[in-house]
């Protein structure tokens, strides 16, 4: 396999692609079944890559597709340069990157660093050697505390829920250390200062990269160092303190691999999964000589609400200026509760703590508010992130049986929190029944569908103009058309304090989050509304993107960007 796909046709190489780029995030679980197994494969993945031509994304992030017992949905990778027979081959793998490069998609695949399963190859041989050997070095072995080593090492608690250790038995069947786990016991944590980690992850990097990988995205990015005291976290503890959240040493981590990305004649890109409340901890990882851009969570669990998407906006933009960094706008992914679902309650902000799955959902304010979003997301300079079924409007599925629950997060915390599943069930093709063409014959799904996701499949929408689908693909044409290469930062306009109205050059967007219809400014063309504008008014709970007239702007970009389509970004923030 050639090591550059990308340098096969130049016209691809654009070394900024990433600043304002869209990227499609594949749940290849569930994002098309060709095999008929029930389960999404890369062949399925392959067999629709016209519907992301078409819909007007420039890169694929996939999901772990890897060797896994998929005790957390595949981010329990066994071989990181396997893919799961369950999705395909290798070789179907590198087919893949290698079409959807020849149809203008990048692709990204996900790199899961901060732990391993617990039947990759180190970690079985960790098991089967004894306590104090060299092979135990790489992960977080401890003996327990208390009489007879019964109690964990410490106190700390899995993001699953349960105590963050397990305990192993000795080969001669009594109870032995115990070894960290941040997640589900299937997936023990690395130790990130043992030096092959370091260079086992670098070549991993490489073997994707030498496959035409454009890039990747870090699963749970600021964790993989821990405090080798391992204390308890502690009450009043400050966040530079934390004994395994964004530590310091992690920025040495990141410089060699963006050494690695960099050594490409087409440089390789560095996505950080990295869930911090603070917005400089979080950009210091966007530093010139470490990662490309991260997900933007807190946009993603803020509600629908003014006060709170300004705020949001603004101490996104300010914290990535100094950094050069673009923001990313995210507003789904394969982890939280989908957006027309959450925007349809009465608490519309999301949190891993407070799912509120099954509370009163009103799911058509939902959908219109999640439309009003989408097109407020992708007017703000700098990348999009979408996850598959968004661009559909899939509501959270609250109705699977739980002898069907698949998540390790509904079993860990013992039934309370209701898992991920909700959000990762198998995409609706056409038809009228499941599966909906996700698979080619009547197969049970690995999640089941539910009975009345007709009208929301892709075929009812694609012949449906006013579909969350046609917004998608009008709104991601006129954003790669248009707005990628307006100027940057934002400039807000004057509106009541209920609208969000700003501009870049002459292109504005403004976003009705009141309960009265809000006259637009003047303008010479209106490109696009979520809900349609009366008499010049845009509704409640919606958003409209406009060309300002002449006379309100002396910024030559807008023609310039409307006569020639083109990828590159010149003019986005910090560029
Ligand atoms: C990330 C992934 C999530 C996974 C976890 C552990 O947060 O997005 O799905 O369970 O990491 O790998």
């Amino acid at each position: 396999m050639s090591s550059t796909v990308f340098n096969a046709d130049k016209a691809h190489i654009e070394a900024d692609w990433w600043r304002a780029a869209v990227i499609y995030e594949v749940y290849v679980r569930s994002f098309s079944d060709a095999n008929g197994d029930g389960t999404g494969d890369l062949a399925g993945v392959r067999s629709r890559l016209p519907y992301l031509r078409d819909l007007g994304i420039d890169a694929l992030w996939f999901s772990p597709w890897y060797l896994s017992p998929m005790a957390d949905g595949g981010y329990d990778v066994a071989d990181y340069r396997a893919i799961d027979p369950a999705f395909g081959t290798l070789e179907e793998a590198e087919g893949l990157i290698a079409e959807a490069a020849a149809v203008g998609i990048r692709t990204i695949v996900d790199i899961v660093p901060n732990h391993i399963s617990d039947q990759h190859a180190w970690f079985r041989a960790a098991l089967a050697a004894s306590a104090e050997s060299p092979e135990r070095e790489r992960f977080w072995f401890r003996p327990g505390r208390g009489i007879g080593g019964i109690e964990p090492p410490n106190g700390w608690i899995s993001h699953f829920g349960g105590p963050a250790w397990s305990r192993t038995r000795d080969p001669d069947g009594r109870p032995g250390d115990w070894y960290l786990h941040l997640f589900a016991p299937g997936q023990p944590d690395l130790n990130w200062e043992h030096p092959e980690v370091r260079t086992g992850f670098e070549e991993i990097l490489r073997f994707w990269f030498d496959r035409g990988a454009a890039g990747v995205r870090i699963d749970s990015a600021a964790l993989l160092v821990k405090d080798p005291e391992l204390p308890d976290v502690g009450e009043g503890r400050s966040p530079e303190s934390h004994p395994f959240i964004d530590r310091d040493e992690l920025h040495d981590i990141y410089r060699g691999w963006r050494v690695v990305a960099d050594s490409y004649a087409d440089p390789r890109v560095l996505v950080g999964e990295i869930w911090l409340d603070d917005h400089e901890r979080m950009t210091r990882y966007l530093r010139p000589d470490e990662l490309h851009s991260a997900f933007n969570f807190d946009f993603l669990v803020c509600p629908w609400d003014p006060k709170h998407l300004r705020a949001s906006i603004d101490a996104t933009i300010e914290a990535h200026l100094p950094v050069g960094a673009p923001p990313t706008w995210v507003l789904s992914n394969h982890d939280v509760t989908r957006p027309v679902t959450r925007y349809g309650r009465a608490d519309t902000s999301f949190s891993f703590q407070a799912k509120r799955h099954g509370v009163p959902t009103d799911l058509e304010l939902g959908t219109r508010r999640a439309r009003a979003a989408a097109l407020l997301a992708m007017a703000l300079p700098g990348s999009f992130y979408l996850y598959q079924g968004e661009e559909l409007g899939l509501p959270e599925v609250e109705t699977i049986p739980l002898d069907r629950i698949q998540d390790p997060m509904h079993f860990r915390t013992g039934g309370v929190d209701p898992g991920r599943d909700g959000c990762r069930v198998p995409l609706p093709w056409k038809g009228s029944e499941p599966p909906y063409g996700f698979s080619p014959d009547v197969v049970e799904t690995w999640l089941p569908q539910p009975k009345d996701w007709s009208r929301l499949s892709v075929a009812a929408q694609e012949t449906d103009p006013g579909s969350m689908l046609a917004l998608y693909q009008s709104a991601l044409s006129l954003r790669r058309r248009y707005l990628s290469r307006l100027p940057s930062p934002l400039e807000w306009m004057a509106s009541p304090s209920d609208v969000l109205s700003f501009r870049r050059g002459a292109f504005a967007c403004v976003a009705n989050l009141s309960l009265e219809p809000f006259p637009l400014p003047a303008h010479k063309e209106l490109l696009i509304t979520s809900a349609e504008a009366i008499d010049g008014n845009l509704p409640p709970q919606a958003t409209a993107w406009l060309h300002l007239s002449e006379s309100t702007t002396d910024q030559p970009e807008w023609e310039i960007a409307a006569g020639t389509f083109s990828h590159t970004t010149e003019g986005v923030i910090g560029g």
